[in-house]
């Protein structure tokens, strides 16, 4: 506490304009504009390049998937008009379906410009006791500023608020260089440079929520409702200047809120009270989501308003790897965070999800599955770059629609405070999912059954890396059972197309290639008697391609033979796991087994004591059927 009162002593700043003026010389960026401060606060964090596309660091703790959305909005919305470029003129409209991440975007904006208030490069002053923080700057006469602008590479826009040139006038007898300024901090809470805009029933909400009002008590003493001293500038435009505004729900909001907002973007001053225009700089952010949209674009009546609006989408993540950091962090802010959740169960869900946003690809020779593979960076044999650019190209909505993060968060504790356990796993989820659907509102019938589809997909998905779990753990090592086996497999596949001998390392005696072997590892992913010369043929000059750079080829390095070893493996435990897992008097053999699979599981795979006894339980059932 005390080191923050110190760092608050610290960072005030206080003077006469002369000052002021002094300090602008030598740190020209305090003069900025605020959506030049909002684009440097984003640029300053941090930009990272990746595959020619920019993903900014600002945003990356709090947003998870949305860097092409996130690019867009800082290429042709912040950049441009941080330069004062046309978009700046229009209101900046965040469009995207619900519970998509566009409160959270707005809310890093702002608890973002808090802070960046504070530092030395976001540090921002105003004219001392304004009630809305008004730029310094306006001070200059507009017959001035051409030189300032010569001298100081400053162009100043707006002009000095009704109340402050009273106050020019009145206390400091015109005196510009000797009007007070003041360094300010923006927080919402005390109502400096950050304020949010929410409407509520249109009859019953006023103007004065935005401009600010007349102060009825104070008319007597000043004598007259055009005194500026004897007008509230406490309205959310008034409080917001020099920062930022959010303009929750927008399209919801009466049109003649709208128009003061159009004439403060478009000419940078509103209109209060009795006053000449007041000059206001901040950014507006609004949101909306697609239907409200859609529904304002089609009525005639809002024409006017549409060139005046830049709409920027806000699509849900489409990545199944981003969708679960979404889910962890969603946990992780919640009550329930201590309750253990069985790998793979928050994956599990997030392809339920994903799959329920993304289009069927118009493609024939590519499904919905390997298109959620492929946007989610893995390999997908046969398919590259290009072929997901061109998906995600194929329709303008994808991520418009489809299952929202919060409904999944929602099944999930749900399912955590019915069953009061310590410990839930992925079909509990997809059973609560499943059950959740009837709730949904915006969920019809023709959409339920492709989404009992996706829970289906998503329920083999489990069973597939649930056997594979298990059977990983029953092996001491896997790492090495598969290194080995591929070793034997390779010094095999070499003495076959060189048509030499192999020495047992035991004996030294010479053997002929081990056929069986070989054809027992082809076998599994369906290498024919006839194809078998040439697959083992470009296994070889894989491994010398790879010498040749100086790269070590190992069983990961060719995608078919590490999936042909992996099955292999598990072929040859499948048994062995199947009796184990699902005999109901094990022995006591199996039983030391399966203690061991099970703290194998525990130790090095992430399970508590009841997850793991229930995956074997599953996996056992899976085997049998
Ligand atoms: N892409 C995303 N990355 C991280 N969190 C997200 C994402 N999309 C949604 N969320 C989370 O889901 C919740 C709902 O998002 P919110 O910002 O309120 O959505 P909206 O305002 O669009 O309805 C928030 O807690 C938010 O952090
Ligand atoms: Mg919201």
């Amino acid at each position: 506490m005390a080191e923050y009162r110190h760092e608050e002593e610290h960072l005030k700043w206080e003077g006469s304009f002369a000052e002021y003026v002094e300090l602008v010389k030598e740190r020209p960026w305090i003069a900025q504009s605020s959506h030049s401060r909002v684009f440097n606060m984003i640029k300053d964090a941090g930009v990272e390049e990746r595959n020619g596309k920019k993903d900014y660091l600002f945003f990356k703790n709090q947003l998870f998937g949305l860097e092409d959305a996130l690019e867009k909005l800082v290429e042709e919305y912040f950049h441009p008009a941080a330069r004062r470029l046309d978009v700046k003129k229009r209101i900046l409209l965040l469009m995207g379906p619900v519970s998509g991440g566009k409160s959270t975007l707005v809310t890093m904006i702002k608890r973002g410009m808090e802070a960046y208030s504070r530092t030395d490069q976001g540090a921002v002053y105003a004219i001392k006791g304004c009630p809305m923080h008004e730029d310094p700057l306006h001070l200059i006469p507009i017959a001035l500023r051409d030189d300032f602008q010569k001298e100081y590479g400053i162009r100043i826009e707006g002009n000095l608020s009704p109340l402050n040139l009273m106050r020019l006038e009145k206390e400091f007898d015109g005196r510009i260089e000797n009007v007070p300024v003041e360094r300010i901090f923006f927080s919402e809470d005390k109502r400096v440079g950050i304020g949010t805009f929410s409407p509520s029933d249109p009859k019953s909400q006023d103007i004065a929520d935005l401009t600010g009002s007349l102060d009825f008590s104070t008319i007597a003493e000043y004598g007259s409702e055009s005194d500026p001293r004897a007008y509230r500038f406490d309205g959310e435009l008034n409080k917001a200047n020099r920062g930022v505004m959010e303009f929750q729900e927008m399209l919801k909001c009466d049109e003649k809120f709208l128009w003061h907002l159009l004439s403060l973007t478009q000419e940078g001053n509103f209109k209060a009270g009795r006053f000449a225009l007041i000059s206001a700089d901040e950014m507006i952010v609004a949101h909306t989501n697609e239907t409200e949209y859609r529904s304002f674009i089609s009525n005639k009546k809002n024409e006017a308003l549409h060139s005046r609006i830049i709409v920027m989408p806000m699509p849900y993540n489409l990545q199944v790897t981003q969708e679960e950091r979404i889910y962890e962090k969603l946990i992780s802010e919640s009550d329930v965070s201590g309750v253990h959740i069985a790998p793979h169960t928050l994956r599990i869900a997030a392809i339920f999800t994903i799959l329920t946003r993304l289009k069927e690809p118009k493609r024939k020779d590519i499904d919905l599955i390997k298109k959620m593979r492929l946007y989610d960076g893995e390999l997908v044999e046969g398919f590259n770059d290009s072929d997901i650019q061109e998906m995600r190209t194929e329709y303008e909505d994808e991520g418009m629609n489809g299952i929202d993060p919060r409904f999944v968060i929602n099944r999930i504790s749900s399912t955590i405070i019915r069953k009061e356990v310590s410990s839930i796993n992925a079909l509990d989820v997809l059973r609560s999912l499943k059950d959740g659907l009837d709730q949904h509102a915006s969920i019809t019938k023709e959409l339920k059954e492709d989404y009992l589809g996706f829970i289906s997909i998503a329920r083999r998905e489990f069973d597939d890396m649930a056997k594979k779990e298990v059977q990983k753990a029953f092996v001491y090592s896997y790492e090495e059972s598969a290194k080995t086996l591929m070793d034997n497999y390779l010094d095999n596949v070499e003495a076959y197309c060189h048509k030499s001998k192999l020495h047992d390392p035991l004996t030294g005696e010479e053997m002929t290639p081990d056929e069986k072997l070989m054809r027992s590892i082809e076998e599994q992913i369906g290498i024919s008697e006839n194809a078998k010369k040439a697959f083992r043929e470009e296994i070889l000059i894989r491994i010398s391609t790879y010498a040749r750079k100086g790269k070590r080829f190992d069983y990961q390095s060719h995608d078919r033979l590490k999936e042909a070893i992996q099955k292999k493996l598990f072929a040859d435990l499948k048994d062995v796991v199947k009796i184990t897992t699902s005999s109901n008097t094990p022995d006591e053999q199996q039983l030391k087994k399966m203690n061991d699979v099970i703290s194998r599981l525990i130790d090095e795979h992430g399970y508590n004591t009841t997850s793991a006894n229930e995956l074997l339980k599953y996996v056992g059932s899976l085997l049998n059927r």
